[in-house]
């Protein structure tokens, strides 16, 4: 009895051992593939807030695809006041735009975030009014700041400067500009692109917007 006990011991402790060998090597391949997994997803340094308005699609679908590759959270702040709907080269603004508008949500907690992408359709030439007023609202401190727009025709460079003065205005470090075209011109006229083309140019921006947020 006592000799097999014995026999039983001999065999158990180096299962023992090898379970616990087995266990350590687990743990190693995953603290050594944890960093480099998180790493690929975003190459910078701290968490990325996309905040953005859209009003027919454009600019959602652009924040969608910088989210999903940068694997940041999203924010959209909804204007309670402005519902234009789509509004091309030939067709006009029916009511006047409220620029002083509501907008949902008021204000957002940034502060786990070091960098944030607005995104914003052109309005009037413009970040629209939800994004100006999200700026009055809120502070960008110590955030990199990245603004993306998306835009019927290529903005002029003193209507970009008069935006980033809005972030700045709300202590943002505005480190990027980029715009991405709805429409295009095709045989002399303007058309409009569609979302595929959109989220397509948007993927493009990914190195210099992680290039800016370093
Ligand atoms: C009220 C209003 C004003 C606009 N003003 C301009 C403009 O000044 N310049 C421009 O290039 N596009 C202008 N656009 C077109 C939008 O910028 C463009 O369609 C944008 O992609 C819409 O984004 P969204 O789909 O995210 O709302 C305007 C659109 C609206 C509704």
């Amino acid at each position: 009895m006592h000799a097999h006990t014995n026999h039983r011991d001999k065999r158990i402790i180096p299962l023992r051992h090898k379970s616990h060998n087995i266990l350590v090597l687990i743990v190693t391949i995953f603290s050594l593939c944890m960093p480099s997994l998180s790493h690929g997803k975003q190459e910078t340094a701290g968490k990325i807030l996309v905040l953005y308005y859209s009003n027919t699609g454009n600019t959602r679908a652009v924040c969608d695809a910088l989210r999903e590759k940068l694997g940041a959270d999203i924010v959209e702040i909804k204007d309670l006041k402005n519902n234009p709907g789509k509004l091309t080269m030939k067709t006009k603004l029916e009511k006047p735009l409220v620029m002083d508008t509501e907008i949902e949500p008021k204000t957002v907690d940034m502060s786990t975030y070091s960098s944030v992408i607005v995104g914003s359709p052109i309005w009037m030439g413009g970040l629209s009014p939800a994004i100006r007023k999200f700026a009055a609202l809120n502070t960008f401190a110590k955030k990199k700041v990245v603004i993306v727009t998306t835009t019927n025709a290529s903005e002029k460079d003193e209507l970009k400067e008069k935006n980033k003065a809005i972030v700045r205005a709300a202590k943002g470090d505005v480190v990027g500009y980029y715009q991405v075209m709805a429409m295009e011109e095709k045989n002399g006229t303007k058309v409009e692109r569609n979302k595929d083309q959109i989220i397509e140019d948007a993927r493009k921006l990914l190195p210099g917007i992680q290039k800016a947020f370093q």
